[in-house]
């Protein structure tokens, strides 16, 4: 994809159709797949305390979908570089919390090592310089690599 000026920005926009564009984009893929995150991650309504991060992740939704789904005990927290699409903190449910981070660089300190799962969706229209290096170790670096854990990547990362 050409990235506008030099790949300094993000190219599609955040508005209010942008949003629209990305929920639809989410339940269109679930219906179509049959899943919001991979079955293997054993992700359901017998998971105690599962700490899961979604990493550009726009307006929220598929962190709020499975909210929607999984036990109060698991929490979610969701990153972008932006708050634009974050959704109204009156309708984030007490398990969900937002970051403002960057994903090409460290992740926050409190949050390093924490994440039992982490999900990154169609960031590959971010990627700087070609190269997903960065945001990869971000995402590694919110993994509790003590434990089991799964890193999924939809779309091309
Ligand atoms: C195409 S949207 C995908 C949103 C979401 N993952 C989904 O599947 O609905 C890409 C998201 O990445 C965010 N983003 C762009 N650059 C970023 C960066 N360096 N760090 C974190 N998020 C970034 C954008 O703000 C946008 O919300």
């Amino acid at each position: 994809m050409e990235r506008l000026n030099g790949g300094n920005e993000y190219d599609l926009g955040r508005d209010f159709v942008a949003s629209v564009r990305l929920d639809l984009q989410h339940y269109l893929w679930k219906e179509t797949l049959r899943y919001d995150l991979h079955p293997r991650a054993g992700a359901d309504s017998s998971s105690v305390g599962l700490r899961i991060a979604d990493v550009g992740t726009g307006t929220g939704i598929f962190i709020l979908s499975l909210a929607r789904r999984l036990p109060p005990s698991c929490s979610f927290v969701g990153f972008d570089i932006s708050d634009a699409q974050f959704p109204i903190s009156e309708s984030i449910p007490k398990n969900v919390s937002f970051r403002v981070a960057n994903a090409m660089t460290e992740p926050p300190h409190d949050l390093q090592s924490q994440f039992d799962i982490v999900h990154l969706r169609l960031f590959v229209c971010v990627v700087e310089n070609n190269d997903p290096l960065p945001a990869l170790n971000f995402c590694l670096k919110l993994l509790m690599l003590r434990r089991a854990w799964w890193f999924f990547a939809m779309g091309r990362v």
